[in-house]
This record gives C-alpha cells, structure tokens and sequence, in this order.
C-alpha cells in the first residue's frame, strides 16, 4: 500500500470563495477528538519526527505549502501539500516529518484522540524497533 495516502475533498466554493467540510467518519476516517494548527512557523523550522502507536491524523495545508516525509521504517515518501482540499493521512506507525513551511502557512490537523505524549514514539530507533 502506498505510503501517501491523500485525500481530495469536495470543493463546495462558488464565485463567493473557497469552501470545504470536514465531518468525522465521512469524508474523515475516523472520530475527530482534537483539532489543532501549526502557523507562523519560523524559516527553516522542521517539525514532528515522531509517530504514534494508535493516533490516526489527517493534516491540510488550508494556507500556503509544506512538505511531509512519511517514513514506514522501509521506505520513505514525500509530498507537497499545497491545496486547502488535499488532506493526508498520517496513519499509525508512520514516522512523519514536516518541512519547507512557507511563510504563510497554516496546517490543520485533526486527530483521533486526546493529546497523549504516550503514545508518542519521539526516537528513530525505538520506532524501528517496534514497526
Ligand atoms: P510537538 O509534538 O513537538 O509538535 P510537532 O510534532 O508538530 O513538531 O508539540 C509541541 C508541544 O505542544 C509539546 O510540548 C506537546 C504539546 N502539544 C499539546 O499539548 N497538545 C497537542 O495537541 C499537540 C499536538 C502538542
């Protein structure tokens, strides 16, 4: 299976602007429990290095572009995310990392649960360790 999972969402915008839903096992694989953003990310700030062991997320660049890597301890991916309708799922187990944030940028992340630094795998080696 492929290691990028994107998803498109609906354009519901007209000539008024842009427009996209987001509903919590419809167009999202899963219940939506916590919703948070990255913004005013610094020049050359990389981010994330971790997976999780049961957190599932999808991420949207609703504002400007970066870049996720997705790693699965055997291959790697990467992908541009730069439209507010192209989501990706960062599923479990996927050690993903975000970088070259426009200035501009704003990305949304919706989660499956509650923050848990537990359920975090924050170290490389410990995430080969267990895939
Ligand atoms: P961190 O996991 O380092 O962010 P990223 O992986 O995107 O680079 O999170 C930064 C800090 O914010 C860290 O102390 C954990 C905390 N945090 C929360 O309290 N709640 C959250 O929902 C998230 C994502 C992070």
């Amino acid at each position: 299976m492929s290691l990028i999972k994107l998803i498109e969402f609906n354009q519901l915008g007209d000539d008024r602007g842009g427009l996209v839903s987001l509903e919590q096992n419809k167009n999202i694989p899963f219940d939506i429990k916590r919703v948070y953003y990255i913004f005013d990310t610094k020049g050359s700030v990389a981010r994330g290095f971790h997976a999780h062991k049961a957190l599932r997320q999808i991420a949207v660049c609703v504002k400007g572009s970066c870049r996720f890597l997705m790693d699965n301890g055997h291959n790697k991916a990467e992908v541009v995310l730069d439209k507010p309708n192209k989501g990706i799922l960062i599923d479990v187990m996927q050690w993903h990392e975000m970088h070259d944030f426009s200035d501009d940028c704003v990305l949304i992340v919706l989660a499956s649960d509650y923050y848990d630094e537990t359920d975090y795998i924050r170290n490389y080696d410990d995430f080969l360790c267990q895939i």
